[in-house]
């Protein structure tokens, strides 16, 4: 027994660096399968399910009057077509800053004071519920975003070049770690968000419940960790920057499945 393992250790040294990053690469990719059967995000959407319906805030109301892009209480395909502009706010908007608006118009409860209040606190954890099962509700389907409206068009030309914009303290840009195929950082590969596969799947997948964490986490906080990882200064929630680069993400994944709520590392 002792020798056999001996023997693979051996082996796995021979086969060189290379092979052994692929090999730990392989074994993410057989633990993600492993968890997929069980994913934590099940709770959130059965949070968010409930969220939705029950009457809430000073208006007492619930949220199944909230238009999401595809008129008011339809959700499934919204998810996969959004950020979109809405006439109502003047705004391109993402999946969490619509639900704000909607948890401000229905429920009466305080838009500015949830885009303040941090990540993982308070209603921002049932933002993040929401998101969950309304994106859910599209599992499967394909990412279509508009660009027909002017305000669709500007969000994806300044999100492509917040994209590419290099800067901070090791001139990194998005681009550096996200725009180029077999990129990889701490044994993760690094989609390449500027076309499908990557777009699609690296946009498709949030909200995603991480493992590493054990945190449900929407596309507002993985921008805003991947700024982060830019050392760049944090993004606010909801700001038209991350807007813009969802909207650049989104629409470079046309025709990508959706598989949000994913798990992650
Ligand atoms: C220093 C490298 C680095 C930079 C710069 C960076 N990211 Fe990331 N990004 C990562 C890593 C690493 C992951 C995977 C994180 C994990 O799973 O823990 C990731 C994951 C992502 C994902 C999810 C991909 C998936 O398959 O789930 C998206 C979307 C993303 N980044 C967008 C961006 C955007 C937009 C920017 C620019 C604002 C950016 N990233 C800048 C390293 C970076």
């Amino acid at each position: 027994m002792m020798m056999k393992t001996a023997m693979v250790l051996l082996g796995c040294l021979a086969a060189g660096a290379a092979l052994a990053q692929k090999s730990a690469t392989q074994s993410i990719e057989e633990y993600r399968a492993m968890l997929a059967d069980g994913n934590p995000a099940e709770l959130f959407e059965a949070k968010g399910e409930a969220l939705w319906k029950q009457k809430r805030g000073p208006k007492n109301a619930s949220l199944e009057a909230c238009d999401l892009g595809k008129g008011p209480g339809v959700i499934k395909g919204a998810f996969v077509e959004l950020p979109r502009y809405f006439p109502d706010t003047k705004r391109v908007q993402d999946l969490e800053t619509r639900l704000v608006t909607c948890m401000e118009t229905l429920q009466g409860l305080n838009g500015k004071e949830i885009a303040a209040t941090p990540f993982g606190k308070g209603e921002q954890n049932n933002v993040t519920a929401l998101a969950t099962w309304i994106a859910g509700e599209s599992k499967g389907m394909k990412f279509n975003l508009s660009q027909s409206h002017p305000q669709e068009q500007i969000a994806y030309e300044v999100g492509k070049r917040l994209f590419f914009q290099r800067g901070g303290p090791h001139d990194f840009s998005c681009a550096s770690c996200h725009g180029a195929d077999e990129k990889r950082i701490r044994l993760q590969d690094l989609p390449n968000l500027t076309k499908n596969p990557g777009a699609g799947n690296g946009f498709g997948a949030w909200p995603a419940y991480r493992v590493s964490n054990g945190q449900m986490w929407g596309m507002q906080l993985r921008l805003n960790d991947c700024y982060r990882q830019q050392r760049f200064p944090y993004p606010g929630f909801g700001s038209d920057a991350t807007i813009a680069l969802a909207t650049y993400l989104g629409v470079n994944g046309k025709g990508g499945t959706s598989t949000a709520p994913a798990i992650k590392r």
